[in-house]
């Protein structure tokens, strides 16, 4: 079978490769046989390719932090899945055509939804949702800032908050998506400058802003910061700019704003089986009902997948990319 793998860190489209691999090895008691139907390149695959994500696996490696199977065997102890069901693993290294899985580390998702969206669902609208819920207590009305507002997470987000009734102010680093996000349900779109807290706070009327997202750290947060209320929460969940989040000694001082971190990986650690099913329930509902979509840009087959490292690097993307390793779903 056909697995994307690397032998050394480096720019991703250079060293990833489609290699031929063993079989899987038929599933014991407690296992799945798997067969991936599709998966989306994410920026935390691309730095682990380079060797600049947390987890640095030993070479050569496999990689893939989600994506959508079928599953096509299952072990005799396994009583909670049938041959034919739509799983998402909990596991990494989904980059290949199939695999075995304990059952346990697999969450059964909906057979009738777009498989597409489903290899998307097991970590941008999480990281979207517990952000968006987990940090400031928000009722019907209020505003949350967030930047890279037209990236995966940043679509989920404004379909989220719209559903909860918050308003969004969406940033973003280049003209002619303010259609586009609006149309999702954005509230405010706003281009990244230098005047960026003068216009949140001439677009929500100064209104009191508690919650603010951002994916892009260095010096974007001093740049919106101002528009923040005093105690206002900045939860950091990226580095897009390369460079490490900031703020001004009068936004760290004087507006006492918390900056703190987010990680999914840890937040699914945490939680009980009971709640990551429940968790990812509600998430692949809310797919089906179309609250959640994210626009897929191009698709790829297996044999594709340095062209699609490729498409996924580029700047100015208007969905994701996304792999087939078996061919159309
Ligand atoms: N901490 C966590 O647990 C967690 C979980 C999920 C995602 N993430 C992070 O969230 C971020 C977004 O992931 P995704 O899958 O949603 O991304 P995505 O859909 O692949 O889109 C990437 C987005 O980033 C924007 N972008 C790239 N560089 C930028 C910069 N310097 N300034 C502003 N915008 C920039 C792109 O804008 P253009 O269209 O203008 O090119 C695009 O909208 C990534 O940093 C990812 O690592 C973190």
């Amino acid at each position: 079978m056909k697995v994307a793998q690397f032998s050394s860190f480096g720019r991703a489209e250079d060293v990833i490769e489609c290699v031929e691999a063993d079989e899987p090895l038929s599933p014991q008691a407690d296992e799945a046989a798997l067969e991936v139907l599709a998966f989306p390149i994410n920026p935390a695959d691309l730095l682990t390719i380079e060797g600049r994500y947390a987890i640095r696996p030993p070479l050569p490696a496999r990689i893939g932090a989600e994506c959508v199977a079928r599953v096509v065997a299952i072990g005799d102890s396994v009583t909670d899945l049938s041959v034919g069901d739509l799983v998402i693993p909990l596991d990494r290294d989904n980059w290949v055509q199939r695999k075995t899985s304990k059952a346990g580390r697999l969450v059964k998702v909906p057979a009738h939804v777009d498989p597409l969206q489903l290899a998307m669902l097991k970590v941008n609208p999480p990281t979207a949702y517990l952000m968006m819920t987990k940090y400031v207590e928000l009722a019907p009305g209020d505003w949350i800032v967030q930047t890279a507002a037209n990236s995966g997470v940043g679509h989920c987000l404004i379909r989220l908050a719209k559903t909860e009734g918050h308003r969004t102010i969406n940033i973003v680093r280049r003209e002619g998506l303010e259609g586009e996000l609006t149309a999702l349900g954005a509230d405010v779109v706003l281009v990244d400058g230098p005047d960026l807290s003068e216009r949140i706070a001439a677009a929500t009327g100064r209104a009191p802003i508690r919650l603010a997202i951002d994916a892009v750290g260095g010096s974007q947060i001093v740049r919106f910061g101002d528009a923040l209320a005093d105690e206002a929460v900045i939860v950091n969940y990226g580095r897009l700019s390369g460079e490490n989040p900031q703020l001004s000694g009068h936004q760290c001082v004087f507006k006492r704003l918390w900056l703190t971190g987010f990680w999914l990986v840890p937040w699914l650690q945490k939680m009980s089986r009971e709640d990551v099913t429940a968790l990812y329930a509600k998430l692949a509902g809310q797919i089906a009902d179309g609250t959640i979509q994210v626009p897929v840009e191009a698709t790829f087959p297996m044999e594709g997948i340095k062209e699609a490292i490729a498409h996924a690097n580029a700047y100015q993307r208007r969905g994701k990319v996304l792999v087939m390793p078996n061919g159309p779903v």
